[in-house]
């Protein structure tokens, strides 16, 4: 007996560190990881956002955007941020397009500064994600941390897993599976686009290839003033122009209308999957249901394959790896 007790002690020591010390463990990450080696982390976080959202009331939502970019490309490992070559800025859905890099620049020099050596670039973009959302009178949710920081980007993956403004619904679907998210993560997630704004060149094509019927007729004749036929690809236009800064449901309400602005916001009223459909209907409805959805979907894409144990580094600069 005594010794079935030490043989299922070793197997779970084993189990734990195993899970403890590569990518893709969950069981690593806890909301209190920096309580005795940093407990200021969350503040010092929290007061460059608030003095960056004040300058910049984009902010918020290019950080919101930017952990997701860093989560769907090899995990949660901030591999987002590194410069160089063969960086993921370099890709097809980042160039000219992600942002809030020096936002965590200043975050990351104030925790060295306070913490040094101590929290990693990817937590900082969990966190920073979180905080955006609040600010901008979203849900709140708690943060795992723990996770560090690769010393490898990768452009290809930046290419072919973060998905494109022009895809079906079914593509949607089998990228965020490929993650392990589901259809109601899809939804959920896919209502950060409460806030922020997209470019003419992601949604362009629905004005002019053949005009797309399920526009409403005078959100489309808008959309034609900010996105001329030609030229005019940096324009912008609000993902939720009725209320673009503030973190609501009115991205679901306008869906209903025909008034969303990416085809991939679109098809998931319009591109025949039941659940999505559905989804769309009941956030609509009902804010806090689509509050509490999120902020479990957030936790969820925030624990894709995290480094953990040995695993990677703590960055000293964000944008480039420990020499
Ligand atoms: C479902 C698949 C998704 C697609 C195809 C998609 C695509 C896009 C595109 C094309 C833009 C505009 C980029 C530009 O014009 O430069 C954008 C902006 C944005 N996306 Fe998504 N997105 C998706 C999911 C998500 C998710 C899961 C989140 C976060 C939870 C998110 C948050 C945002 C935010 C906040 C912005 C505005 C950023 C800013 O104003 O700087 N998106 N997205």
């Amino acid at each position: 007996m005594a010794s079935l007790r030490l043989i299922l002690a070793l197997v779970a020591v084993a189990v734990a560190s195993l899970s403890a010390s590569g990518r893709g463990g969950n069981t690593g990450l806890s909301p209190g990881f920096y309580d005795l080696s940093c407990p200021q982390a969350n503040g010092i976080i929290m007061s460059v956002l608030e003095k960056a959202i004040a300058n910049d009331s984009r902010a918020a939502a290019s950080l919101l955007r930017l952990h997701f970019h860093d989560c769907f490309v090899q995990g949660c490992d901030a591999s987002v941020l590194l410069d160089g070559g063969a960086s993921e800025k370099n890709s097809g859905p980042n160039k000219n397009s992600l942002r809030g890099f020096q936002v965590i620049d200043e975050m990351k020099a104030k925790l060295e500064h306070v913490c040094p050596h101590t929290v990693s670039c990817a937590d900082i973009l969990a966190l920073a994600a979180r905080d955006s959302v609040i600010l901008s009178g979203g849900p709140h949710w708690e943060v795992a941390l723990g996770r560090r920081d690769s010393r490898t980007a990768n452009l290809t993956k930046a290419n072919s897993d973060i998905p494109a403004p022009n895809s079906t619904v079914q593509a949607l679907v089998a990228k965020f599976k490929r993650q392990g998210l589901h259809e109601q993560d899809l939804v959920a997630l896919s209502g950060g686009h409460t806030i922020g704004v997209a470019r003419c060149a992601t949604f362009k094509q629905r004005l002019y290839n053949k005009a797309d019927v399920t526009l409403e007729r005078s959100y489309y004749n808008g959309l034609k003033t900010v996105c001329p036929k030609v030229g005019g690809d940096s324009n912008v236009s609000p993902l939720d122009f009725s209320s673009p800064r503030r973190f609501d449901n009115t991205y679901f309400k306008l869906l209903l209308e025909g008034r969303g602005l990416l085809t991939s916001d679109e098809v998931l009223l319009t591109g025949n999957v039941r659940k999505t459909v559905d989804l769309v209907k009941s956030y609509a409805e009902n804010e806090a249901l689509f509050f509490h959805h999120f902020a479990k979907s957030m936790v969820k894409m925030g624990r894709i394959s995290p480094l953990l144990g040995a695993h990677g580094e703590i960055r000293n600069n964000c944008r480039k790896i420990n020499s």
